[in-house]
């Protein structure tokens, strides 16, 4: 007994010194996602937290697509004093309010998926965007498109030398669905194929949304309908169960549907037919280099250490290694299986 109790101390004692020790070298770090109920966002999510493990003690918040309450979340993070703050904003044309919080304290500001003006991210020495490119993303689903349009005929239903298309937009006041949405457009016509747009309207990145949308188009533009964009995948994979319910993907009936990211669902419906094509939006790579960034930071590193690695598995970065650019790639039943 005498022995259990005095191992049991020593354990206690060895457990203790062990948490002391990750306690002073594993510095805070406040993490905002934009919203928690976002597919892509919780892949990145769920990365950053892995990556954290034994490094940092991390706070993570969810912004609930609220820009004042994330306000309220960077305050109390900077009042717990986080040593740095890796932040997916709700809004990203209010990022001056966090800047502003952010340089008072002298704390380091990893902005990451939601892109900032850059005379914002200027007005910050200490404020770093990591992300990709929106426009790359666009021109390459496009791309996609053209490829099918040209291979396929019979997809011009209508046989006018026009392709009829609808489009489904992610947050418009998001450069990612910004970018997306013209780009892709851009790249069909580069191509030298003539387009027609038959709709266009928002579904907020979101699945549901983006079903009841696709519905109501098909009653509208029966039959009228040649190719569906959709500026992410969860909103294409909306678009595929309106399609279905309107009896496409049998008997010959086939509507090429595109979208981004590739997350595992769409690899899916990829793999099952019903998707033509995607563009891979790396979440692990991004959240790898948000977390990597956003702790080197927080040990008082300059970023310019992390930032030259990073870049060289991850993209370039600019010459003053504020922007880490992680880079898509475009995912088609060709190439699928290598990011399942
Ligand atoms: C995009 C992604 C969307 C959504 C959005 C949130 O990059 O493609 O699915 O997650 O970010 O800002
Ligand atoms: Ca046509």
């Amino acid at each position: 007994m005498k022995r259990t109790v005095s191992i049991l101390v020593a354990l206690v004692l060895v457990l203790s010194v062990g948490v002391g020790m990750v306690a002073q070298t594993a510095p805070k770090i406040g993490v905002c996602i934009y919203k928690f109920d976002d597919t892509f966002m919780s892949y990145v999510r769920n990365t950053i937290e892995t990556a954290a493990k034994g490094k940092a003690i991390l706070s993570v918040q969810d912004s609930m697509y609220d820009q004042p309450r994330q306000n309220d979340q960077v305050d109390q993070f900077l009042v717990e004093g986080m040593k740095s703050l890796a932040i997916n904003m709700v809004d990203p044309s209010a990022v001056s309010v966090l800047i502003g919080k952010a340089a008072k304290k002298k704390v380091p500001l990893v902005l990451f998926n939601r892109e900032p003006a850059a005379a914002d991210m200027a007005k910050y020495a200490m404020a770093y965007y990591v992300g990709a490119k929106a426009q790359e993303s666009g021109t390459m689903e496009g791309e996609i498109v053209a490829d099918y349009w040209k291979k396929n005929p019979s997809a011009d239903l209508n046989k006018d030398g026009v392709l009829q298309y609808v489009m489904l937009i992610g947050d418009p006041s998001n450069t990612d669905a910004k970018y997306r949405t013209e780009f892709s457009i851009k790249a069909v016509t580069a191509a030298g194929i003539k387009v027609q747009k038959l709709a266009e309207d928002t579904a907020m990145w979101d699945r549901p949304k983006a079903q009841e949308k696709m519905a109501a188009w098909l009653t509208a533009y029966a039959g009228k309908i040649e190719v569906v964009f959709a500026n992410n995948d969860d909103m294409a994979l909306g678009a595929i169960e309106a399609l279905k319910a309107a009896g496409y993907f049998k008997d010959g009936k086939y509507m090429p549907v595109v979208g981004v990211d590739a997350t595992p669902p769409a690899l899916d419906a990829l793999e099952q037919g019903y998707l033509l094509g995607t563009v891979l939006n790396d979440a692990k790579r991004q959240g790898l280099a948000t977390f990597e960034l956003a702790y080197s930071l927080a040990l008082g590193k300059p970023a310019s250490t992390t930032v030259a690695p990073l870049a060289n598995a991850d993209g370039k970065p600019d010459p003053k290694g504020k922007y880490v650019w992680v880079p898509y790639v475009k995912v088609t039943k060709d190439n699928y299986k290598a990011f399942k």
